[in-house]
């Protein structure tokens, strides 16, 4: 069958998820497990969204809407743009996927950093995009490296902001040089998957930057501040223009029923998720220190996880793993010395730092 595939797809390496639970239950017998590998939300929907889910439960004998009339409705209200400016996906995965197979043809270009987010490497090679990589500079977006490494046949350039693994963030006054010497041909993709947990003040307001800058396309999650990760709602925010050319390539149903109302849910208790935000925030502030405290360096971040360098201490992600403790190496993303530690409950952060002092006998 090799021969009858689809060439493009001979060299591509699937993306490996975190390890789930009970995949490590189940292999090591352990009785009490801990996940901080996808950054995930550590905690549960709020009550009402749980509400809203049992409710829907009873339908699900019919078709999703396939526009996700309410949502759009309501997320729209929420980020002040026209319902015509949305379009959702199964996840910010499925965004990615759409504005990928709308835009590239064969041989087209796709410039990424160096490392990130791999779904868009991936997407893009499926298709037959050539992937152009810019290497991070000191673990920061080299937008100048980026804007160099466009040449004509460029279609999309990626920017994760914050970028996943390394959780910095590129700031207004950058991303407003870089788009203003990009062609407005070319879409720039921003994806704000951590969006909510960034505060600074320098962050840039991409929405506002859609009106002076047409070729920006916006994706943002459920998966992370709101926790719906399970259930995959992403969504794109660009012109009427892109999105109905998107919307060609976009599944009938491909945003189901259930993760429809959750995510409406959310929107309508956005005091809960607020504390979930702050939560997130005091314990980015004990992770730095007691991180500190076990010698190992970490790097500033703006998201739900943390970066570590473990330097020579590399079996440090197993020694954890078979404590129960799953985190996520950097292996994969080219970064031998790193560990990923996505932020957990307090509870979940203080066992994991003790873990690591006791297996560095601190
Ligand atoms: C930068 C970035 N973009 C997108 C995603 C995927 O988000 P979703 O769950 O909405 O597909 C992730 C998930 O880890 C991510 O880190």
């Amino acid at each position: 069958m090799k021969e009858k595939v689809n060439k493009n797809i001979l060299n591509v390496t699937p993306y490996q998820p975190g390890k789930p639970i009970d995949e490590v239950l189940r292999e090591l017998g352990l009785k009490d497990v801990i996940k901080l590998a996808s950054n995930e939300n550590p905690y549960p929907p709020s009550p009402k969204v749980i509400a809203a889910i049992s409710e829907a439960a009873l339908e699900v004998n019919r078709y999703p809407d396939s526009g996700c009339f309410y949502l759009r409705r309501e997320l729209a209200k929420h980020l002040n743009v026209s319902e015509g400016h949305l379009i959702f996906g199964n996840g910010t995965d499925e965004v990615i996927v759409m504005v990928i197979r709308a835009f590239i043809e064969q041989g087209d270009e796709i410039v990424i950093a160096q490392p990130t987010f791999m779904v868009y490497s991936i997407a893009g090679n499926i298709v037959g995009a050539k992937i152009k990589t810019v290497p991070l500079i000191d673990f920061d977006y080299d937008l100048e490296g980026m804007a160099k490494a466009v040449t004509d046949k460029t279609k999309i350039v990626f920017i994760a902001n914050p970028d996943n693994p390394a959780g910095t963030y590129v700031n207004k006054d950058q991303l407003r040089k870089f788009l203003d010497t990009i062609r407005k041909d070319i879409v720039v993709f921003m994806d704000e998957a951590y969006y909510e947990f960034v505060y600074e003040n320098d962050y840039p307001d991409s929405l506002a930057l859609q009106k002076e800058y047409p070729n920006l396309f916006v994706s943002r999650t459920f998966s992370k501040s709101y926790g719906l990760a399970g259930l995959r709602v992403g969504y794109g925010i660009a012109t009427k223009e892109i999105i109905d050319l998107i919307n060609q390539v976009r599944e009938p149903f491909n945003v189901n029923s259930i993760a429809q109302v959750a995510a409406l849910a959310c929107l309508k208790d956005q005091e809960y998720y607020d504390d979930i935000l702050k939560k997130n925030e005091e314990q980015r502030q004990f992770l730095y220190k007691s991180l500190e405290e076990t010698g190992l360096s970490c790097r500033k971040t703006y998201t739900n996880f943390i970066l570590v360098d473990v330097a020579d201490k590399k079996d440090i992600a197993q020694l954890l793993l078979e404590k129960g403790i799953i985190i996520r190496r950097m292996k994969a993303w080219g970064l031998d010395q790193y560990i990923r530690i996505t932020i957990g409950t307090p509870e979940e952060n203080k066992r994991c730092v003790k873990t690591i002092k006791d297996i560095l006998e601190i």
